[in-house]
C-alpha cells in the first residue's frame, strides 16, 4: 500500500504545536489550538478525496469545474480528548456524520477500557476518520479501530496530533490498512505511558480537569 504514516511538518502546525505543548497554555487557548491543528491535519488526510466534473456559469462564461465526488465521511472521536478535534475537522467537512467511542486507559495497566460506542448506521457507505490527539501505547486507537471495523466502513484513517514511536509501531502492525496522520512523532513514552516531550494529559488540558 501507499505510505502508511504521514507526519505534518508544515510550519503553521509546528508553531501551534509549540504553544500546545507549553504547560503555561490554559484550557481556552489549548482547545482553540487542538481545533486549529485538527483542521490542518484533516486538510492533509482528505488530500485523496476523489473529484468529479461539473459545469457552472461564472459571471462571464460557462466553465467545467470540479466538486468532491459524493464521498461520504464519518468522524469518530475517541472520548474524551478526541472531542477536541471534532469542530476543527467539521470546519472542512461539515456534512460528515459523527459517531463516538468511549475508552479510557486504566492508569495501572495502561490497557484501554471501553465504556461507550455509538456509530452511524450507514458506516458501510462511509470513509471513517478516527480522531484522538494522542497516540501513546496505541492501545486505545487499536481497540477503537477494531470496534469500528465490526461495522465494515469503506476505509479508516487515524488522525492525531502527537504520536509516540511505540504507538505508531503498534497501530501500524495491528491495522496495516489504516493510514495514520499526525503533527509530530515524539521521542518515547515514560514509565507511566505518557509521551515525551508530549503535552501532558490531553483530556485534562482540554476540559480543565487537571
Ligand atoms: C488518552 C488519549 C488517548 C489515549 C492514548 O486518553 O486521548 O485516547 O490516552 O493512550 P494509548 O495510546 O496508550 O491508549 P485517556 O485514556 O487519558 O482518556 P481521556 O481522553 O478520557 O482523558
Ligand atoms: N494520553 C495523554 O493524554 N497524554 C499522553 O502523553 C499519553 C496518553
Amino acid at each position: 500500500m501507499d505510505k502508511q504514516v504521514f507526519v505534518m511538518d508544515h510550519p503553521l502546525i509546528q508553531h501551534k504545536l509549540t504553544y500546545l505543548r507549553d504547560k503555561n497554555t490554559g484550557s481556552k487557548e489549548f482547545r482553540a489550538l487542538v481545533s486549529e491543528i485538527a483542521t490542518l491535519v484533516c486538510y492533509e488526510a482528505t488530500r485523496d478525496l476523489p473529484l468529479e466534473e461539473t459545469e457552472i456559469e461564472t459571471p462571464l462564461v460557462k466553465a467545467k469545474t470540479k466538486v468532491i465526488a459524493g464521498r461520504k465521511l464519518a468522524l469518530v472521536p475517541i472520548l474524551r480528548a478526541g472531542l477536541g478535534m471534532v469542530d476543527g475537522v467539521l470546519t472542512l467537512v461539515p456534512a460528515a456524520k459523527v459517531g463516538h467511542i468511549g475508552l479510557y486507559r486504566d492508569h495501572e495497566t495502561l490497557q484501554p477500557v471501553e465504556y461507550y460506542s455509538k456509530l452511524p448506521s450507514d458506516l458501510p457507505q462511509r470513509d471513517v476518520l478516527v480522531l484522538d490527539p494522542m497516540l501513546a501505547t496505541g492501545g486505545s486507537a487499536i481497540d477503537a479501530i477494531s470496534i469500528i471495523k465490526r461495522s465494515q466502513p469503506k476505509s479508516i484513517k487515524f488522525l492525531c496530533i502527537i504520536a509516540a514511536p511505540e504507538g505508531v509501531r503498534a497501530l501500524t502492525q495491528a491495522h496495516p490498512d489504516v493510514q495514520v496522520y499526525c503533527a509530530a512523532v515524539d521521542d518515547r513514552l515514560n514509565e507511566n505511558g505518557y509521551i515525551l516531550p508530549g503535552l501532558g494529559d490531553a483530556g485534562d488540558r482540554i476540559f480543565g480537569t487537571l
